[in-house]
């Protein structure tokens, strides 16, 4: 978010740390910090530290962390601009004029347009369905459906009609131009005609809503098999799936002890409509960090209830590890027969979704039980397999989890449970991680992914851990860690790092671009995990140095397999692998 340099120096100056958390709660010093019971979830102990040399706030509890500009977005929900506007707010201070410039005006000035254009189309859409002989195909599919006029009305639910320029004539007439009507998904774009045509036609409309009340976009279901499915609106600048939940608007201003998160429309409203009202949809895409850190602003816990089918199982495993990486409290729901839970509902009511809600799996246990799936537990030959690689995640877990699971792998496999234990040890732990779920990712490139991520992970430790610690900064640029780091956000931070003697972490975080910015933030959302920050770097640096000797050897590796290579040059490359092995050891 492009705010003036300077401008953002006042802010950060009188909005220091120590007295906008105190306005909150009371703070108590200890050692270096000040300490509280977390604002942020409920604790009877404080666990809440902030830093005030470093500008930072860190919960040990509910690891909520970061810049004054996190705490006032996880504790009054707000999104970033918003955060800033409220500190501005806060100390008296005018946002600044020239917000970088003319063309940011203008770019606001046309979101402005586009918000008001989705919301006269919601309201389009609403009035056909409720129009006696436009809105009949709906409606009709409406109580197909079980769409009580209470939950159209709720949703915001409407119908297209089937023609090719309703809404691009009763807008157009409303004063927006077409290419407001473009830029918000409302109409589609003919090349070759050039003509433009209503993006909707002959469908029902979930309006997607915004936690600050906007319609953002729309959902488009056909009432009949036809493929596709649904239509949703694509990126657009007011909307970015990976950014929303659908669904969570309705909590904005509740306080709630979990959410249930599922994948489509028709979930959200089926669990809401029988009496399951917390139910959030990621809407057919994979859960995103993004989607995750939204979830934290308003609970700890979440439960995945995805499709019974494959593809949901598929995806849960996905959503796990995203959630969990943000610190949420995760558990699984998981639903006979295939059935989504818009189904399951329908059949076994409120009641019988929350006895599965009661019953649902730990993040461990749900992993152990789908490390199964795709396998014959009847035939030996499978039955082995699975339990050779559940016993080998089992025993990378907590050895006071590991008894509960070797169990249920006994249960599934009816191996003695003294068997599994001993399968367990001889694993030492070691699980590759992609068979750590069972489930099948397919290609290579998963592997490459979860290389980064390990990469990704030893970079972001080295750098929380030269943060907490300047010592620990002076270690890791005297044994020259700056060409270890691969990633771009974590390079540029680590410079910033070195070449000022103090420097406002608040300030940098408000001055990248966006998405870097996000990876910094998360990274000081761990800083105050930091235990012993020298020995962490020292640790970081040696690994990475050994990641990247490992990179080195298997692309030489790669090298000596290629057909066309000469004596000559094999004996080199065995060299070099020669010489990378001896470094190794
Ligand atoms: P119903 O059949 O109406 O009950 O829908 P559902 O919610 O059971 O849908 P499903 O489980 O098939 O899909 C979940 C979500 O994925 C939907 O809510 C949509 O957001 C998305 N989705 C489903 N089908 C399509 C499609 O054909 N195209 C796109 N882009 N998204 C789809
Ligand atoms: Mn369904």
């Amino acid at each position: 978010m492009a705010f003036p340099s300077a401008w953002l120096d006042e802010l950060f100056s009188k909005n220091e740390i120590v007295s906008v958390i105190s306005s909150y709660v009371d703070l108590k010093p200890k050692g270096r910090k000040l300490w509280a019971c977390c604002p942020l979830h409920g604790e009877k102990t404080p666990s809440f530290s902030v830093s005030p040399d470093k500008q930072l706030f860190y919960c040990f509890g509910c690891h909520a962390g970061g810049t004054v500009v996190q705490f006032i977005m996880d504790i009054e929900r707000l999104t970033y601009p918003e955060a800033i506007r409220f500190l501005a707010d806060r100390v008296g201070m005018q946002m600044p004029e020239n917000v970088n410039d003319r063309e940011l005006k203008l770019a606001q000035a046309h979101k402005k347009r586009l918000y008001e254009a989705t919301r006269a189309a919601a309201r389009y859409y609403f009035e056909c369905f409720t129009d006696p002989e436009l809105g009949k195909p709906g409606r009709e599919y409406a109580q197909k459906r079980g769409l009580t006029p209470e939950i159209v009305k709720r949703f915001g639910l409407g119908y297209a009609p089937d023609r090719w320029d309703g809404l691009l004539n009763r807008l157009t007439r409303e004063g927006f131009t077409k290419k407001e009507l473009l830029d918000a998904g409302l109409l589609v774009h003919n090349e070759q005609k050039d003509s433009v045509y209503d993006a909707y036609r002959g469908r029902m409309i979930f309006p997607i809503i915004g936690v600050n009340g906007q319609v953002l976009g729309f959902g488009a279901r056909v009432l009949g098999d036809e493929k596709p499915k649904y239509i949703n609106t694509g990126d657009t600048p007011i909307y970015n799936k990976r950014n929303n939940l659908y669904g969570l608007y309705l909590h904005k201003n509740e306080k709630l002890s979990d959410l249930i998160m599922v994948e489509g429309y028709m979930d959200v409203i089926g669990l809401y409509k029988a009496g399951v009202l917390n139910a959030v949809a990621s809407l057919g895409t994979a859960l995103t960090q993004q989607q995750a850190r939204l979830l934290k602003r308003y609970v700890e816990t979440v439960y995945i209830a995805y499709d019974g089918d494959a593809a949901g199982q598929n995806a849960t495993v996905r959503g796990l590890d995203i959630l969990k990486g943000e610190g949420l409290e995760v558990r699984v729901i998981t639903f006979p027969d295939d059935l989504d839970p818009d189904e399951y509902v329908q059949i076994y009511g409120k009641s019988g979704f929350d006895r599965l809600k009661e019953n649902a799996l730990s993040l461990n246990e749900f992993k152990v039980r789908s490390m199964a799936n795709g396998l014959d537990l009847n035939a030996e030959n499978d039955r082995e397999r699975y339990a050779v690689r559940a016993c080998a995640f089992v025993a990378s877990l907590q050895p006071i989890e590991q008894e509960r699971y070797y169990k249920v792998i006994a249960s599934l496999t009816g191996y003695a449970v003294e068997a599994l234990e001993a399968q367990g040890a001889r694993s030492g732990g070691v699980v590759l991680k992609d068979s750590a779920t069972g489930l099948r990712r397919g290609g290579v490139r998963r592997r490459n992914d979860s290389l980064e991520n390990a990469r990704t992970v030893l970079e972001r430790t080295l750098l929380a851990a030269c943060i907490a610690d300047r010592d620990a900064l002076e270690t890791a640029k005297s044994t020259g860690a700056e060409a270890l780091l691969k990633t771009e956000a974590f390079r540029n931070l680590f410079a910033a790092l070195c070449s000022a003697d103090s420097f406002s972490l608040a300030q940098y975080v408000a001055e990248r671009p966006q998405e870097e910015a996000e990876t910094v933030s998360a990274l000081l959302r761990e800083e105050g995990a930091v235990q012993n920050a020298v020995r962490t770097a020292k640790d970081c640096i040696l690994r990475l140095r050994a990641e990247e000797g490992q990179a080195v050897l298997s692309d030489l590796q790669r090298r000596l397999a290629e057909p066309e290579l000469s004596d000559a040059e094999r004996e080199q490359i065995l060299k070099k692998i020669q010489a990378q092995l001896k470094a190794k050891k």
